[in-house]
């Protein structure tokens, strides 16, 4: 039996989604018309023997309550939230349900972070999992030299895959080879993890008896129960014939910023292709708009049939699409009003936002650049004839002159 964790974090670890966090919890922003944590929770159908998949994290229940029970019914698992009350750190966390998700008695358990996007190739690793018999397998990319520094870096054996070292965001180059931030572990892990914690209580004891304070500062910062995986598991088992890697081919992104959430949208709205083709629009034939590449559109949505849209747009629940719109590479959330010949591209357009006729709200592109993707905070509202070019603009704005390259607080 298997159980499957999505770490989802909390309000305080969003922040560099903002202004789109500032709505909806960041594991719930809609990449491909789906929230972002449905697409690890899918993947995880195609565990054997699933028993069950915690969600857990230190937002409000409530936030992710009725998420929850419709997406278990939908997918005929069961999917709880369980909630920290601080954040305890990525195996900290894990630690903490340790009791409940040793219940279902699992051989093995697999831990996702919720804010990356990739194919997750989640019964390949545990097949390698069980064939290389440690406990844990990591999955692993190859990026490039230039980007690896953002995560956690490692190097393994290329004939029997152990990880032999690994640093996380390391300031020198170690490898282009990174962390997906996708694991299957044996029940183990939680003895690991208690090690951590034990020793970091023994050494606190330790500082309350010593006056050295040299020792005092060394030790003083992480409480006993913070438990990072990367820098306190993974760094110290590398080498020790317990962890090993799976290596994948496909694509892998990390979704941090507004930005990369469009291009994730994209990459998963690609994949629909081979795993749930039903979701995405097909343009059929005079009455409805003319849809180019991968498209999803919400049922809700009403659509003019003189609009085109796509490749890469995704329109949620509600929003309303008038004559002669063209929509590129975006996303349009729910109850948004797009008004005749208006053009939207590489751009976010939030919640009731209300974009006039002839505008035009648009941006060079470049995910991984700062304004590189236009985002409209939640109602904001665009008048007729107004050009937006790569700009943030926050939420209940209203756009009467075109602005350019600008944050509009
Ligand atoms: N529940 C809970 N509680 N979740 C947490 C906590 C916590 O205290 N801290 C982090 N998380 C969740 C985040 O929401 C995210 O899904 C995941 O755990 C990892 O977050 P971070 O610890 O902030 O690390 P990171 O995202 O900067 O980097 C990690 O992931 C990369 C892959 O995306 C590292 O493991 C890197 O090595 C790795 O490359």
């Amino acid at each position: 039996r298997a159980v499957a964790v999505i770490m989802v974090g909390g309000p305080t670890k969003g922040t560099r989604f903002r202004p789109l966090s500032l709505n909806i919890p960041k594991p719930l922003f809609p990449l491909a018309g789906q929230a972002m944590v449905h697409h690890p929770i899918s993947a995880c159908k195609k565990i054997p023997n699933l028993a069950q998949i915690y969600l857990i994290g230190f937002y409000e229940e409530r936030e992710f309550a009725l998420y929850v029970s419709s997406i278990s019914n939908e997918l005929k698992v069961p999917i709880k939230y369980l909630k920290e009350d601080k954040p305890h750190g990525s195996a900290g966390g894990l630690y903490n349900f340790r009791d409940l998700i040793l219940e279902d008695n699992p051989s093995h358990i697999f831990l996702l972070n919720c804010d990356v996007c990739c194919t997750f190739p989640l019964p390949e690793m545990l097949e390698a999992h069980k064939k290389y018999g440690g406990m844990g397998t990591i999955l692993v990319i190859k990026v490039s030299p230039e980007s690896a520094d953002q995560f956690g870096e490692l190097v393994a054996d290329p004939n029997s895959n152990e990880l032999l070292h690994y640093t996380e965001k390391p300031e020198t180059f170690v490898s282009d080879r990174i962390n997906c931030g996708v694991y299957v572990f044996t029940p183990e892990i939680f003895t690991a993890i208690q090690g951590v914690s034990t020793q970091r209580k023994d050494r606190a004891n330790l500082r309350r008896q010593s006056s050295f304070e040299a020792l005092q500062s060394a030790t003083r910062s992480l409480p006993a129960n913070f438990v990072r995986l990367d820098q306190d598991i993974l760094s110290p088992l590398a080498g020790k014939k317990q962890l090993y890697i799976y290596e994948t081919r496909d694509f892998w992104e990390q979704i941090k910023t507004p930005g990369m959430s469009l291009k994730c949208s994209g990459l998963y709205l690609s994949l629909f292709r081979y795993t749930s083709p039903h979701l995405l629009t097909e343009g059929d034939g005079s009455k409805s708009a003319t849809i180019l590449g991968d498209v999803y559109i919400h049922p809700s949505a009403k659509v003019h049939p003189t609009a085109k849209i796509g490749p890469n747009v995704s329109i949620s629940a509600n929003a309303r699409i008038g004559a002669g719109v063209r929509l590129i590479n975006c996303i349009v959330l729910d109850d948004v009003e797009i008004k005749e010949n208006a053009v939207v591209i590489h751009s976010i357009v939030g919640w009731k936002c209300c974009i006039g006729r002839w505008s035009r709200v648009q941006a060079e592109g470049d995910p991984s650049a700062k304004l590189g993707v236009t985002i409209l905070g939640e109602a904001v509202n665009v008048e007729d004839e107004v050009v937006v070019i790569n700009c943030i603009v926050l939420p209940n704005k209203t756009l009467n002159v075109s602005v350019q390259q600008e944050i509009i607080l």
